[in-house]
């Protein structure tokens, strides 16, 4: 059997596959459809200080090869999540990834503290894409020196592993990449949803509630592929691809194009069974090409191109 065990930071997975936040609600609602021996991690809904109820509906829009949300950050808060939520996510045999989003930078810190005090968390994952936080100039995913002033709050706030995940609607995720890892991060989550919108022609109104949403599901997986294999030339700490994943090739085009471990969200909608079938599928490319390791098969198709570049340049 391949060794399909992963590690990020201090975080040792069992096996690659990390359901992805607001996917899975706490873990618990979907413990009768999943088989989390099947799984590494789960990341729980991302928590803010208060209570939020969301968006107006509707708040789902399905588009050709995707999905548009625009749930706004429903959550019980952090009080209930760790009073209530937490005990329930803690059932889940899988490690448990903590998602939280501060509305100022001492949030982010406040947050990170209370999740990363409780022992039921193996880690947190700053979520970066969220509205309303402090920012005059610019959405703070977008801004690297806002990131790093972040990561560093957070940072400071626990030895627990940080994953830090990045929005794709900006023009230079490298540099975000970059500051975030400089700033501490211990792993980088590549990628988040990127913004879309459909419109109603009868009611001549926007699909959402929201107006616009972010778009996740096979559409997007071009385009955070593209992001994971950018960082991964720029950063030396692990990546998590997430994007699109709904099958094992999709799984192993990540992690050949640098991914240490993957996410998978929508796809859970329509097949609860597929983290079993990738991981299986993972299992199963990994023993036909005499690849030991996940860590072994990290980045191959990289490598490959790079031996290529070489070829083409010496030539
Ligand atoms: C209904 C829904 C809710 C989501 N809620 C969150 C959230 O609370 N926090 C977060 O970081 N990402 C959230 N996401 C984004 C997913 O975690 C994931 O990054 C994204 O959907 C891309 O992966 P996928 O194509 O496999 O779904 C949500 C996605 C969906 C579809």
């Amino acid at each position: 059997m391949p060794d399909l065990t992963t590690t990020l930071g201090r975080l040792r997975l069992a096996n690659p596959i990390i359901l992805a936040s607001g996917t899975v609600g706490y873990g618990r609602e979907y413990a009768s459809l999943i088989d989390y021996s099947t799984v590494g991690a789960i990341v729980t809904k991302t928590i803010t200080r208060e209570a939020r109820a969301g968006n107006a509906p509707p708040r789902l829009k399905e588009t050709p090869g995707g999905l548009l949300n625009a749930i706004g950050l429903e959550n019980v808060g952090v009080d209930r999540f760790l009073s209530e939520k937490l005990r329930e996510a803690a059932t889940v045999p899988s490690a448990l990834i903590a998602s939280v989003a501060g509305g100022s930078v001492d949030e982010y810190a406040e947050l990170t503290r209370a999740v990363a005090s409780r022992e039921e968390i193996d880690a947190i994952e700053l979520n970066i894409s969220c509205p309303n936080v402090e920012r005059a100039r610019r959405p703070v995913w977008d801004d690297p020196e806002a990131v790093g002033t972040i990561v560093r709050a957070a940072r400071n706030a626990t030895e627990k592993t940080l994953l830090l995940k990045l929005s794709p609607n900006t023009a230079d995720i490298v540099s975000v990449a970059e500051a975030g890892e400089e700033a501490g991060a211990d792993a980088l989550v590549v990628a988040n949803t990127l913004t879309g919108m459909r419109i109603d022609v009868e009611a001549r109104k926007p699909s959402l509630g929201n107006a616009t949403g972010g778009l996740s599901g096979r559409a997007l997986l071009p385009v955070n592929l593209a992001n994971v294999w950018k960082i991964t030339g720029a950063v030396s700490i692990p990546i998590v691809g997430s994007g699109g994943i709904a099958d094992p090739d999709d799984a192993l085009e990540y992690i050949l194009a640098g991914a240490a471990a993957v996410q998978v969200g929508t796809a859970l909608f329509a097949d609860p069974g597929a983290p079993g079938r990738i991981a299986a599928g993972l299992a199963d490319y990994m023993q036909r090409h005499d690849i030991e390791s996940i860590e072994e098969c990290t980045g191959l198709a990289r490598k490959e191109k790079e031996r290529e570049w070489q070829r083409t340049t010496a030539g």
